[in-house]
């Protein structure tokens, strides 16, 4: 399980959090962007979407009431691949043009759309699958969770909320061998132990992103610290204008004065594109 042995849990079954639902991002690495490429990979979407509910004509309403068992998205990488940052680990998952997000309760459901998707692109192309988990939150008091909540946009069609922007991250070990607590604290504005100066904290060094972010926060279902894995893949929708917003927002993140959280944290390349009805 790669667990840090330090005695606290992090992994299921700890009490930490449990998975309330799986996703699958599968990340379709073409070997050649041929016509022929083009063609097998929309009649494996077509195939694979079967029986799922595409995500991208959402609107705000269904959010509230009841969600559907098991939900499909499509994404098309934005312009080339960029070179990710020196410092980023895990696999290039910023080399793939094409997306799918599938989600349901029953996680062996999106193993077999897994392997029906790589049975079905055959050789033409790799495929890197990163499971998420959605879960409870962990370190947000009800406080928390109006600060963040006001304001902040209902999930919106792919028609008008184009943009998807996707980032796995780890965190060191010597951050799951922080006591709980502890790691509460960085999410809040505080004392920051290395420098003692007060500091915003990750929510509010993230404020800007409130209004114009729609971000979801995925677990390693299988446990943190896990290696050569990601504890954490981050995802963001947005409307065009939104874009600099979410980069301005990543700024704050990473900048210590602002938010010692992201001393902890290893970045993972990260996945821009638009989020289409189909490929
Ligand atoms: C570049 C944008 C962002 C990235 C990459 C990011 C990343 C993350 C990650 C990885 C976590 C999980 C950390 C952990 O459990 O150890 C997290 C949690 C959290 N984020 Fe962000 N975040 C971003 C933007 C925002 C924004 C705009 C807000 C709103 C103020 C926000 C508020 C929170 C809160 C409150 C939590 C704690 C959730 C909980 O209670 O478990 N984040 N974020």
């Amino acid at each position: 399980m790669g667990q840090s042995g330090c005695g606290q849990g992090h992994g299921n079954g700890s009490g930490v959090g449990a998975n309330l639902t799986y996703t699958k991002f599968l990340f379709v690495l073409a070997r050649a962007e041929d016509d022929a490429h083009g063609a097998r990979l929309r009649t494996a979407g077509g195939n694979i979407a079967r029986g799922f509910f595409n995500d991208f004509d959402i609107d705000d309403s269904r959010e509230t009431q009841v969600q559907p068992f098991e939900t499909i998205q499509f994404f098309v990488r934005d312009g080339e691949a960029v070179e990710p940052a020196p410092n980023c680990v895990g696999p290039c998952i910023n080399k793939a043009r094409h997306l799918v997000q599938v989600s349901s309760k029953y996680r062996p459901r999106l193993q077999e759309i897994d392997e029906e998707l790589r049975r079905r692109i055959g050789d033409a192309a790799d495929v890197i699958a990163i499971d998420g988990a959605v879960r409870t939150p962990r370190y947000s008091s009800p406080e928390m969770v109006h600060y963040t909540n006001k304001g902040a946009p209902p999930r919106r069609s792919g028609r008008i909320s184009r943009n998807a922007i996707i980032m796995p991250i780890r965190k060191t070990s010597e951050w799951w061998q922080k006591s709980p607590l502890e790691r509460h604290a960085y999410f809040y504005p505080h004392i920051d132990r290395a420098s003692a100066c007060p500091v915003k904290g990750h929510a509010v060094a993230a404020e800007r992103g409130i209004a114009s972010l729609y971000r979801r926060v995925y677990h390693n279902p299988d446990g943190y610290e896990r290696p050569n894995e990601f504890d954490f893949l981050t995802y963001f929708e947005c409307e065009d204008d939104a874009v600099p917003v979410f980069d301005q927002v990543l700024l704050a993140l990473r900048d210590f004065h602002q938010n010692p959280e992201w001393r902890y944290v290893q970045e993972g390349p990260i996945w821009r594109g638009k989020r289409v009805l189909r490929w």
